[in-house]
This record gives C-alpha cells, structure tokens and sequence, in this order.
C-alpha cells in the first residue's frame, strides 16, 4: 500500500508518499481500507519530530479516519468485512489502509457520506472526554471554547449547543460569521479585545463555568480570571506554551479545577471506553443532524504538504480532508 512517511523530520516536505508494507490485523483489530483521513494540530507536530507515536502505533501520522473494513482479526466480533466505518486511531491514518482495535470504531451517522465521516472520530472524541466526561459541562452552563474556528472548536461549538449551554468563543474576525451561524452565542475576536472582559460582560460578571483551552501556558491566568464560581477548565492543547504559573489563591477563591489530558497516550481500553460514550451519547446527536462535520478543504493524500500548510496558515474553518 502507500502511506504518508516521514522519514527526515521538519517542514511540511517531509510528508512523503512512499509505498510501504500492508497492515495485517492484530488479535481485536480490524484493517480498514481508508476512504479519508482528516488532518489533526498532532500531525504538524509529527511531522517536525516533536509528537512521537505511541508505542505499537503506526508510524505514519493520522489520528482518524473512515472506510470500508478490508479484514477481520482473531477475537473480533459483530464486525464484518465491507462494513463503513469511521475510526479513532493512534497513527496511521495517512495511508491507503490502516490497522485499529475494534474498541475505536464508530459507525457512520445517518445521512452521511463516508468521506465526511472521517471528519469526527478524534474531534468528537476529544470535546466529548473533557468537555462532558471530565469537565461535567451541564445544560443552561456557560461554555468558552478557545480556537473556535479549528476542527476541535467547530466540533466544541455545535456540541455545547446541543447539550444546552451558551456558547462563547475565541476567533478571529474573519471566522466569526460562520461561527455564529455554528451555533456561538458570542464570538470574541482575540486578536483585538480581552476575552477576560468580554466574557464578564456576557454573563453579568459571573464568569464562564467551563472553558476548553488549547492555548495552555499564554491564557492560564487569564482563563482562572474568566472563571464563575465552581468553573472548570480542560487544557487540550499548548498553543501557547507548556510552562506557566498558576495562582492557587485565584483558583481557590472560585473553587475551580484545572485538567489537562491527551487521547493519543491513553491506553486502548481507554480510548474503547470514550468510543463508547460517544456512541451512545454523541452520535445520537449527529444522527439528528445538531452536529455536523464541517469540512474546509479536502486534498488528495499525496498533497499533505499541502495540507499542513493550510492548518499552519490557520486560514481554515473546521476540518482539513486526505484522500488516498
Ligand atoms: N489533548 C488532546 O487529546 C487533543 C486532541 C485533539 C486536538 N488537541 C489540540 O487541540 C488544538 C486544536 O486542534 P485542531 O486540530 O482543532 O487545530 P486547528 O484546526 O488548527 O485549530 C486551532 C485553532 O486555534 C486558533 N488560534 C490560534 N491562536 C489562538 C489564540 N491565541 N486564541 C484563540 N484561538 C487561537 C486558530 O484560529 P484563528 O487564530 O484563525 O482564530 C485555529 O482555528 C491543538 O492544540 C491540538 O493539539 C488536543
């Protein structure tokens, strides 16, 4: 089969489409034959050497994907070869085929294509795992979703709608239309105001009651200060740096919490038990058509470079597509 290597880490040439060797099942795996994968933040950070995957995972970058199950290994049943299918995956997404634990595979909503469908295992499964499982976001909450405009924040947005929130994010201008139209009770264009302020001013001064943040290090206090009593923030991601200092007696005085995870490192049985969630609890909501992908561009799998550049330019809404 072909797969996107990188065997010379750095810029986004390093995405090479080479042929390489097929995957065969595992004991609990299936193959599936890959219709589309989607590109994830992780993958730039594969590629330039700094995101290794974790062990037994491919080494060909990918965390999701959809397709057609190709083969069945020992162990696995109520699956069955030609099946459609979308995938949570360590790696490997980039590739003609791909090898994944049953445990991570959903089946494709209703009324979707199975290219669109690669556009929402990892998304889902990440929004769902912090922003419900971890951070109990409740109906009538107030949600504040940072870095509305990429695959996780468009995800976040129509997800947090869906559960009865109101929510709030951070954009730039440009996006803010189309995020509204997603769902945003109030878009915040980060580049020109304080989102601090204006999340005060949306709820009265009480502040928000969960935030999911890719920012990291750059908006923690920040994020303590935007806080309502009992409010809690997940950190996804560190955009904006690693290391910061966090002011305990702030976050006292809310009473607030402060999480942070990343799906990639957790075991299979983990990653088997957030699939499940999301299958008895999100896809419900995709089948009704509250949430849906929203997909920007789709590139064929040899154009990653492409790809890459695009979600490093952040000029994309949403989701950016590979076809093999
Ligand atoms: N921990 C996990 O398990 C996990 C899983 C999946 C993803 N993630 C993380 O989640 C983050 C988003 O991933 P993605 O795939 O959705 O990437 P993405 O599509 O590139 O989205 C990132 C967004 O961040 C926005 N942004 C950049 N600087 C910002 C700032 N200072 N304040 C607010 N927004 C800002 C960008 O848009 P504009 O600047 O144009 O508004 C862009 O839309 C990444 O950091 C990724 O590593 C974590």
């Amino acid at each position: 089969m072909h797969a996107i290597t990188i065997d010379d880490p750095g810029g986004p040439d390093a995405l090479v489409w080479a042929e390489v060797p097929d995957p065969s099942p595992a004991a609990g795996e299936v193959v599936v034959e890959v219709t589309a994968a989607a590109v994830n933040r992780a993958d730039v950070m594969q590629r330039q050497g700094h995101y290794p995957p974790p062990p037994g995972a491919p080494p060909y970058p990918g965390l999701e994907c959809s397709g057609v199950i190709s083969a069945i290994g020992a162990g696995v049943t109520g699956h069955h070869v030609g099946e459609r299918v979308c995938a949570l995956l360590s790696g490997g997404g980039y590739a003609e085929q791909v090898a994944v634990p049953a445990g991570q595979l959903l089946p494709i909503p209703q009324q979707m294509s199975v290219q669109e469908a690669a556009a929402l295992p990892e998304v889902a499964c990440t929004v769902w795992s912090n922003v419900v499982d971890i951070a109990r976001l409740r109906k009538g909450e107030t949600l504040l979703v940072h870095g509305g405009g990429g695959g996780i924040g468009t995800f976040a947005i129509q997800l947090g709608k869906a559960l009865g929130a109101t929510v709030l994010v951070t954009a730039r201008e440009a996006k803010h239309d189309q995020l509204r139209v997603l769902g945003a009770d109030l878009t915040i264009d980060y580049t020109a105001a304080d989102f601090v302020t204006e999340t005060q001013r949306a709820t009265d001064g009480r502040g928000v009651d969960v935030i999911l943040d890719i920012i990291g290090a750059k908006y923690l206090d920040r994020n303590v200060a935007a806080l309502a009593p009992d409010g809690r923030i997940a950190i996804i991601g560190l955009q904006g740096g690693r290391r910061g200092e966090l002011d305990l007696g702030a976050l006292m005085a809310k009473r607030g919490s402060v999480s942070a995870t990343t799906l990639r490192a957790r075991p299979a049985a983990d990653k088997a038990r957030i699939v499940k969630g999301v299958r008895e609890r999100v896809w419900p909501l995709v089948d009704a058509g509250a949430i849906r992908p929203i997909i920007d561009r789709t590139f064929p799998m040899a154009q990653a470079p492409a790809a890459h550049r695009l979600m490093e330019s952040s000029d994309h809404l949403g989701k950016i597509l590979l076809l093999p």
